[in-house]
């Protein structure tokens, strides 16, 4: 079967579809971890089906744990904090996942062996010197290729020292594999953290993990110490707002629409592409609003928007919507004026240079832009009606800007022949199924 996905037409009008998208990635990928070190079996439900989540259970089972996966949980069978099997010569393929690849770091600082961490050619061009330096401060040795990539290899130690750490680069990554490092530390290794996700504060909280949080204005200060257990735990994993952000944009973008997506985790410091979205004019609401293990749970309400406006977005809400702004960049292609989104430089650190691809695609497009190395001016078309042929290839296999083209395509027109139709693969793999129910 091909692998290039051709949209020839604009979507048709959808009216009070409801539906649901994957689990959450970040959360299924943490998960796995912390239940692989917890003693006994912990069950989870919803748990994302997809390679980056996949890989995350292949790590696991190398380092000996068991996992069982049914028709509708997955089943880990941890064997505590010191569980793991280091076999000599272990490799671990965290293949195009930096969430992965960074977070097993902060849990393999205490091997006896050393183990190789790989990835596939897109985690290979990414950068591991920032999570190499604060897991050298704990003690552990790492050796990374010449390109301060991957593949790496770890060796840690029994004679781990607490660490203060400042993570300046609002990375969620960074700091939950610090986090986990310091889990494993006698003592206390105190980070001070610019604002990211916090879904590892939260399981930590969730579990009764000696972690305490304070939260300062620009950044939160977290202080954690060595843990003496964490008991099996049960979840139910909700739905991903980066997955839900396609279908968002889709019904913003698509006149006469209106969308339902279900019981999607709207941790706000995940929200930020529906506030920026909300400041442009889109029609959002959060409805049946629940707290779930520490997690802000809600069922999206979106309806499109006629006049949607240019913004000059504000910085602080940058880390909170890093993996949508793709998407954010196809709206002010429609809105009228001129938007300006700066200090963006993080997302050409993505499976792709992110910030260069939203530019390149608004360039095919025909949506004129001004791109610098980390921000970019987009002059709005509230017009825009694609006539041309449009394809969208060598992208590194980045599963967002696959989706993303798929959006544009669907709600500007023209031709698109969109290639590595497979990349939905790393983190929503129903995308195409999803769009095909909204069209019936
Ligand atoms: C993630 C953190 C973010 C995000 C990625 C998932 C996580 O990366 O882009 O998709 O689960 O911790 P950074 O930590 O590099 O910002």
């Amino acid at each position: 079967m091909s692998n290039i996905f051709v949209v020839k037409k604009k979507i048709n009008n959808f009216n009070k579809k409801i539906i649901e998208v994957s689990g959450d990635k970040s959360l299924s990928i943490r998960w796995v971890l912390l239940a692989s070190l917890a003693k006994g079996k912990s069950k989870c439900f919803n748990l994302l089906n997809s390679e980056d989540v996949k890989a995350s259970i292949n790590a696991i089972k190398k380092l000996g744990i068991k996992v069982k996966i049914k028709k509708n949980f997955c089943e880990i069978n941890g064997k505590g904090l010191n569980g793991y099997n280091y076999k000599k010569g272990i490799v671990i393929n965290a293949r195009n996942s930096g969430t992965l690849g960074r977070l097993i770091l902060g849990l393999l600082v205490n091997t006896n062996t050393e183990i190789k961490i790989i990835g596939d050619g897109s985690l290979s061009k990414r950068d591991f010197i920032r999570i190499a330096d604060p897991l050298k401060k704990f003690g552990a040795k790492l050796k990374l290729t010449k390109n301060k990539s991957l593949p790496l290899n770890i060796i840690g130690t029994k004679n781990l020292k607490p660490i203060r750490y400042h993570e300046n680069k609002g990375s969620a990554q960074c700091k939950s594999s610090v986090i986990f490092a310091a889990l494993r530390t006698a003592g206390t290794t105190i980070i001070k953290a610019k604002k990211s996700r916090n879904h590892t504060e939260l399981l930590c909280r969730y579990l009764k993990l000696p972690i305490t949080i304070s939260k300062k204005k620009k950044y939160d200060l977290i202080k954690v110490k060595k843990a003496k257990k964490i008991k099996p735990f049960n979840y139910n994993i909700p739905s991903d707002i980066s997955s839900a952000a396609f279908f968002i944009v889709l019904a913003c973008l698509t006149n006469n629409s209106s969308l339902t997506i279900k019981n999607v985790n709207i941790n706000p410091t995940r929200t930020g592409i529906i506030v920026i979205l909300k400041k442009m004019g889109a029609k959002i609401v959060f409805k049946n609003k629940k707290f779930y293990k520490g997690e802000l749970v809600a069922d999206i309400f979106v309806r499109s928007t006629k006049n949607l406006k240019s913004i000059n977005c504000p910085v602080r809400y940058n880390s909170s919507s890093i993996d949508e702004f793709l998407l954010i960049f196809l709206v002010a292609a429609k809105a009228k004026g001129v938007s300006f989104f700066r200090n963006l430089g993080e997302l050409n650190q993505k499976e792709s240079p992110r910030l260069k691809w939203g530019s390149k695609i608004l360039n095919l497009m025909g949506i004129k832009n001004d791109l610098t190395n980390n921000s970019i001016k987009i002059f709005g078309n509230p017009r825009i009606n694609i006539k041309k042929k449009i394809i969208i290839k060598n992208y590194l296999q980045d599963h967002r800007i696959f989706m993303s083209s798929v959006v544009a395509a669907l709600s500007f027109g023209g031709e698109w022949h969109i290639h590595n139709k497979n990349s939905v693969n790393t983190s929503f793999p129903h995308f195409l199924k999803t769009l095909k129910n909204l069209q019936k």
